[in-house]
C-alpha cells in the first residue's frame, strides 16, 4: 500500500550491531534472553505532541478473530462488520484467508469489491496456489494488500515444515516475490517469530523486504513474549536489518499470557508502526491485541507513546457491540473499555471523587469510547423522532425502513415495559438489523409445565402467507418443548449445543436476551433472540438459527465451520 510507506516509524540512529543475540538452537534462544534484557536498550524517542507518530491499526477481526471457537460469521454479518471497521477508521482490514474456504474467498472478494475506505488483505501461505488465490479475491479493492506468511521458528521448522533455514529463506522469497509482481502492497509475516533466533530472524525479515515486502509483521503466534522481549525483538530488527527503513515494522500479538496489548505497546515504544488486533480481542486461543485496549492506551497515554491513530474512538462501543452480537461472543463484564463495568463506580470513596472532580477515578470519558450514559430513556409516549435520535446516539445508523421495524418493536416492548433503557433500544435495533431473512417466524406459542409434570406445548409458526401449528406433550421443560415442537413444524431436525440466557437490562420486566448454538448435519448455526419473555426469546433465538440452517440450504449464503 502506498499510504504505509509513508506512515514514519522511528527513525533514530542506530548502534552497532548486537551480534549473537537469540543465535542458535531454540534452547539457547532462551538461554540468551538474559544477556538481551540486559543489553542497553535504546533510549525511547521523545517526541512533542506535534511529531506524534499515526500508527497504522491493522484490524483481523474477520480473519484471526473469527478463527476463536464459535466466532465464524456468514456472508452478510461479515460485509457489515467491514463496514463497521471502515467507520471506524481502521487502516487495514484483514478480511480473511482466500484458501480456506469458497466461504472464505467469496467474503474477501465482496468486501474487496464493495467496501471503501480501508486496505483490504487477504492472508496467504507462502503457496502459489495461496497468493493467486489471495489476489484473485482482494484485487477489486481500492487499495489491495497480499499477506504472505512463513513459519520461522526452530520448532515450526523442525516439526511442521521439516524445512531447513535456506528453504525457509528462499520459499519466503519466492512468495514475497509472486505477491509482489501482483500487488505493490505486500506484508510478510514470520510466523512464530517471537520464537525465532533472532539472528535468522533478521535474516528472513531482511530477505523478505528485499524482495519487495512493504510492511514485515512480527507474530507473537503463541503469546509467548513479555513486553520487555518483545521491546527488545524490534529494537534488534531496527538496528540490525540495513533495510528496515523500506518496511512498516508491524507487530501481531496473541493474548495466552493476558499480555498482548501490553507487549504490542512495547513495540510501538521500539519503533514499530502497525498494530495488528481484533474488536474485543477475540481470535485463537485466548485471543489478540485488542483493538480497543490498543487504542485508547494510545489516544490515552499519548504524553509517553507519541503515537496516536486514526481510529474514530466514539465508534469504539457500537462496533464492539455488533461484533458481541454478530459473533455470540460476549464480553467480558470488566473488559477494559468496552465491558459492562468499564465505566462504572461502585466504591463510596471512589462515588464521592468522581461528584468531586472526575479525574480523580476516571482517566477516560465514557462519551470518548462511544457510551452514552444516559440511563432510563424512553416510554411509550416517545416518538420515531425519539428513537431515532437514542439510536444515533447509540452510534447505529438506520435506514428509514429500519427504523420503521425497529419503531414496531419498540412499540410493542412500550406496551409491555414502562421504562426503555438504551440496553432495551441496542437489543432491538441488533435483532432487526443482524436478522436473517425470515423463513419462519414465530406467530404465537402457549406452554404449560409444573414441577413433575410434561410439559404440554401449542404452537405457530409462519412461513409467508402459511400458518403452521402443533400441539405436543413432550420434552424436559418448556424450553425444550417449544424447541421440539418449532423441529417438527419446520421439519429441521438439530442438536442444541449451546443455550445461554442473559438480562438485558435491570428490573424484573427486563428483557432476556436468548443466544443458542445448533448443530446440523455436523455444522454449527447460532440463534440470537429477545423478549421480556425469556421463553419467547428462546424460541426467536431457535427460529433464528434454523432461519439460519434453511437460507444455506437455498444457497444465499456460503457454508461456513459456525453461521
Ligand atoms: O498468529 C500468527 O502468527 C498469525 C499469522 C498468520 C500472522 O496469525
Ligand atoms: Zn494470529
Amino acid at each position: 500500500m502506498r499510504e504505509t510507506r509513508s506512515f514514519d516509524q522511528d527513525q533514530t540512529p542506530r548502534p552497532p550491531a548486537a551480534a549473537g543475540f537469540f543465535s542458535g538452537v531454540h534452547r539457547e534462544i532462551w538461554d540468551d534472553a538474559d544477556s538481551l534484557l540486559h543489553t542497553k536498550p535504546k533510549e525511547p524517542q521523545r517526541m512533542s505532541e506535534s511529531s506524534s507518530r499515526q500508527i497504522v491499526i491493522f484490524d483481523t477481526t474477520l480473519r484471526d478473530g473469527e478463527q476463536s471457537p464459535g466466532a465464524s460469521m456468514n456472508l452478510y454479518e461479515k460485509m457489515e462488520v467491514a463496514q463497521a471497521l471502515v467507520e471506524l477508521g481502521v487502516d487495514v482490514i484483514e478480511a480473511g484467508f482466500p484458501i480456506a474456504s469458497p466461504g472464505d474467498f467469496n467474503a474477501v472478494r465482496e468486501i474487496a469489491k464493495t467496501v471503501r475506505g480501508s486496505v483490504i488483505c487477504g492472508l496467504a501461505r507462502c503457496r502459489p496456489e495461496d497468493i493467486d488465490r489471495a489476489w484473485e479475491a482482494v484485487k477489486y479493492a481500492e487499495q489491495p494488500r497480499i499477506h504472505v506468511f512463513l513459519a520461522t521458528s526452530a520448532i515450526h521448522r523442525e516439526h511442521k515444515l521439516k524445512m531447513d533455514k535456506a528453504e525457509i529463506v528462499q520459499r519466503a522469497v519466492e512468495g514475497v516475490k509472486r505477491a509482489v509482481d501482483y500487488c505493490p502492497d505486500v506484508e510478510f509475516s514470520p510466523e512464530d517469530a517471537v520464537r525465532t533466533e533472532i539472528d535468522f530472524l533478521c535474516q528472513v525479515v531482511e530477505a523478505a523486504i528485499d524482495v519487495g515486502a512493504t510492511t514485515v509483521n512480527i507474530p507473537d503466534t503463541v503469546g509467548y513474549a513479555t513486553p520487555a522481549h518483545m521491546r527488545r525483538v524490534i529494537e534488534i530488527l531496527r538496528n540490525r536489518v540495513p533495510n528496515i527503513d523500506r518496511a512498516v515494522i508491524s507487530v501481531h500479538c496473541h493474548n495466552d499470557l493476558g499480555m498482548a496489548v501490553a507487549n504490542s505497546l512495547a513495540a510501538v515504544e521500539a519503533g514499530a508502526g502497525q498494530v495488528e488486533c481484533t474488536v474485543n480481542g477475540i481470535g485463537e486461543r485466548a485471543g489478540n491485541c485488542s483493538l480497543e485496549e490498543i487504542v485508547m492506551a494510545l489516544k490515552t497515554r499519548n504524553d509517553f507513546y507519541h503515537a496516536h491513530t486514526r481510529v474514530v474512538s466514539q465508534r469504539i462501543v457500537p462496533t464492539s457491540r455488533l461484533v458481541a452480537t454478530v459473533t455470540g461472543i460476549q464480553v467480558q463484564r470488566n473488559k477494559a473499555i468496552v465491558g459492562q463495568n468499564a465505566f462504572a463506580h461502585e466504591a463510596g470513596i471512589h462515588q464521592d471523587g468522581m461528584l468531586k472532580e472526575r479525574t480523580t477515578y476516571e482517566i477516560m470519558r465514557p462519551e470518548d469510547v462511544g457510551l452514552t450514559m444516559s440511563d432510563l430513556v424512553l416510554g411509550k409516549h416517545s416518538g420515531r423522532a425519539a428513537l431515532a435520535d437514542r439510536a444515533k446516539a447509540l452510534g447505529y445508523r438506520l435506514t428509514g425502513e429500519q427504523l420503521n421495524l425497529v419503531f414496531d418493536e419498540f412499540k410493542e416492548l412500550a406496551d409491555k415495559k414502562k421504562e426503555i433503557y438504551d440496553g432495551d433500544i441496542a437489543a432491538l435495533i441488533e435483532q432487526q438489523i443482524h436478522g436473517v431473512s425470515e423463513l419462519w417466524s414465530l406467530e404465537s406459542y402457549q406452554v404449560t409445565s409444573g414441577t413433575g409434570k410434561v410439559p404440554e406445548v401449542t404452537l405457530s409458526v409462519r412461513r409467508g402467507s402459511e400458518v403452521l401449528s402443533t400441539h405436543k406433550v413432550c420434552g424436559d421443560g418448556p424450553v425444550d418443548a417449544v424447541f421440539l415442537a418449532i423441529e417438527e413444524l419446520t421439519g429441521i431436525s438439530v442438536v442444541c449445543r449451546d443455550f445461554r440466557v442473559h438480562s438485558v437490562t435491570v428490573g424484573k420486566d427486563a428483557q432476556g436476551e436468548v443466544m443458542v448454538q445448533l448443530e446440523y448435519q455436523g455444522e454449527l448455526y447460532r440463534g440470537h433472540g429477545v423478549s421480556t419473555d425469556s421463553i419467547e426469546a428462546s424460541a426467536k433465538a431457535f427460529l433464528n438459527a434454523i432461519n439460519r440452517i434453511a437460507s444455506v440450504g437455498n444457497g444465499s449464503q456460503q457454508p461456513s465451520k459456525i453461521r
